[in-house]
């Protein structure tokens, strides 16, 4: 019997090993986050091809603040650059952006950014692209939860109210659905503080492949991979 290959709705990506990439070439590891960007476009067109209908990018961590101040400046900029850039042709290819993260620490010319972008393409009805940006996910744990136990002790719901989906809807990905598959690239196997509560029944893939090596080829290779995983979710199923 033929099945349908199994598509993602939701993945979400670490993009890991600009760095690295750029200390192999001589470069500055600057010259490294540039070089993702193509991979950014790449994983953008490669979701849209195959019927993804969310890609999360983790872009900025706020762990990254504490990287030496021109490598936080150069990937702002670059930041800044590539989605104001970019907007028109996300436009045109139908997806929505997104971006997720705490406002604190941006400048009025950035905040005005996330504006601009969402602006733009808020009629993108093929993807959303959402970028993580600014985001931990620790701290977004800890904020639904004063959010909520103000709630509580305000009078506006019960300590029992607290639910799973509660929390759920606290959180900032609140209208995103959990990620079906994650993927980190360079090899390393860590979340680094993404999506931890959003990320429980999610698919792995740690490709040894570096950030600005990932291309549209890679993108449909970590699919294949994903459509021969067998999703359980603690229950039993027909293969296992
Ligand atoms: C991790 O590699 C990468 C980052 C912290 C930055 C990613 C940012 C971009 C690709 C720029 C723009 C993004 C968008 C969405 C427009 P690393 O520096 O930790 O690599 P290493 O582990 O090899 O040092």
């Amino acid at each position: 019997m033929n099945r349908v290959k199994a598509i993602p709705t939701h993945v979400a990506i670490i993009m890991d090993g600009n760095g690295r990439w750029a200390k192999q070439r001589g470069k500055e590891r600057s010259e490294g986050h540039f070089a993702g960007v193509a991979s950014v476009r790449a994983a953008v067109r490669a979701a849209v091809r195959n019927g993804v209908k969310w890609l999360t990018l983790y872009a900025f961590s706020t762990e990254n603040w504490g990287r030496p101040i021109q490598e936080v400046e150069a990937i702002m900029e670059l930041f800044c650059r590539t989605v104001v850039g970019e907007g028109d042709e996300l436009a045109r290819q139908g997806v929505r952006v997104k971006i997720m993260g705490e406002h604190t620490h941006f400048s009025p010319s950035v905040i005005e950014m996330i504006e601009r972008i969402e602006n733009t393409t808020v009629g993108g009805d093929k993807l959303t692209l959402v970028l993580a940006f600014n985001y931990s996910s620790r701290r977004e744990i800890m904020l639904a939860a004063q959010q909520l136990a103000k709630r509580v002790a305000e009078g506006e719901m019960s300590a029992e109210e607290i639910t799973e989906e509660s929390i759920s809807s606290a959180l900032m990905t609140s209208e995103i659905p959990d990620p079906d598959f994650i993927i980190r690239t360079s090899g390393e196997c860590r979340l680094s503080n993404f999506l931890l509560w959003q990320a429980s029944y999610a698919e792995f893939y740690f490709p040894e492949v570096l950030w600005p090596d990932f291309d549209e080829t890679e993108f449909d290779k970590a699919l294949e991979v994903y459509a021969e995983r067998d999703r359980r979710y603690g229950l039993v199923t027909e293969e296992s």
